[in-house]
């Protein structure tokens, strides 16, 4: 097949980029290089079109061949302030309505999305009384006094995660997220619209070789990892017990890869798949894995909180396994060792 990938530039394209090439498809690459994820001064991989994907007559000569898109490109990130609101709006939400207009107009009828966890804004957890439930939210004086567990949104009392699967309520907590869901909800449209497939890739924690080196918009891992490299201890937040699941980007090429072949076998609308490893972990054993392989200074537990941070998010892989075929093959305990000398991107 022939692909667009958006965003083929970032640390998950470029991976998905070779992947899909790997697999024996042509790919199209195209990145905007925006400023918060590459600095002023990028220079884009041979083959790689710089241009945004709100320029609709770019896309439409770059779409004339193509059967089908590949959506990466985003602004990404929790957002540092309310003043980011409009630039995660105009990137990744008028982005994708303009690359979904523009896939009409040339007749392009398959879409792989990059969404998010962050769709969900908050794990799913078990009540002895009320079961299956979200968490209320929590309080600042528990915060304050150390006790980070949610409890049971229903009836107030003590709760235990449990994996999250793709049915569980979307509920975005950040602008970033909002605009996750937003891209989902386009791609809902869209396919209503014109009989079109999409599969949305809802990652979790991603991490490997070529992630950012720690910014104002990186995640947990690129910020322990870059915190060793300066010969600094990891601070890790609340107690260190809160969970996630950390899956290696090539584990998310080939479930990019995956879902690409899979689109011909998928109804018309958007499925939904958890990309994840399936093995959780909780923030501080991933400090130490990578403070002891980078033979770094201990992590440290700080007891600090954000108040946009949830506690536990905890994939369910199932659903990917059965309608993908996509199983991660890179175990958490051996990426993170591997990620604690690989190399980052400095922008
Ligand atoms: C992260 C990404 C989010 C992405 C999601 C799934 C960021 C900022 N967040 O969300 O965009 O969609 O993964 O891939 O890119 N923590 C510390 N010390 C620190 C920083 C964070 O202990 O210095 C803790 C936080 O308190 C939190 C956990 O690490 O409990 C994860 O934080 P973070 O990676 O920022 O956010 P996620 O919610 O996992």
């Amino acid at each position: 097949m022939r692909v667009l990938v958006t965003g083929a530039a970032g640390f998950i394209g470029t991976h998905v980029a070779s992947a899909l090439a790997v697999a024996g498809h042509d790919v199209v690459g195209l990145d905007a290089l925006v400023p918060q994820a590459h600095g002023t001064d990028a220079i884009a991989p041979a083959g790689v079109h710089i241009a945004d994907v709100r320029d609709g007559a770019l896309l439409d000569s770059l779409l004339g061949d193509v059967d089908a898109v590949c959506h990466q490109a985003a602004m990404v990130g929790n957002g540092v302030d309310a003043q980011d609101l409009p630039a995660y709006a105009a990137h990744n939400d008028l982005g994708t309505a303009e690359l979904l207009a523009a896939m009409a107009r040339r007749g392009i009828d398959r879409l792989v999305l990059a969404s998010s966890m962050v769709a969900y804004g908050d794990g799913r957890y078990t009540c002895e009384y009320d079961g299956s439930v979200g968490p209320a939210p929590r309080a600042v004086d528990d915060l304050a006094a150390g006790s980070f567990d949610p409890r049971c949104e229903v009836c107030g009392g003590p709760v235990r995660w449990r994996p999250i699967d793709e049915s569980a309520p979307i509920r975005p907590r950040t602008s970033y997220a909002a605009s996750k869901v937003a891209q989902e909800h386009y791609s809902g449209a869209w396919c209503t619209l014109q009989s079109a497939r999409c599969i949305a890739l809802r990652y979790h924690n991603v991490y490997g070789p070529g992630m950012p080196a720690d910014t104002p918009y990186s995640g947990v891992a690129a910020i322990f990892r870059s915190a060793l490299e300066r010969g600094e201890a990891p601070r890790v937040f609340e107690d260190g017990r809160q969970t996630r699941d950390f899956v290696h980007v090539q584990d998310v090429a080939r479930a990019n890869v995956a879902a690409l072949e899979a689109l011909e076998s998928h109804g018309v609308g958007v499925t939904a798949y958890n990309v994840c490893s399936g093995t959780p972990f909780t923030i501080g054993e991933m400090a130490s894995v990578l403070a002891d392989a980078a033979r770094g200074p201990e992590p440290v537990v700080t007891g600090e909180y954000r108040a946009f941070d949830v506690r536990h998010v905890v994939a369910s892989p199932d659903r990917a396994r059965t309608g993908l075929g996509f199983e991660a093959r890179v175990r958490p305990d051996v990426g993170l060792v591997e990620l604690a000398s690989a190399r980052l991107r400095t922008r």
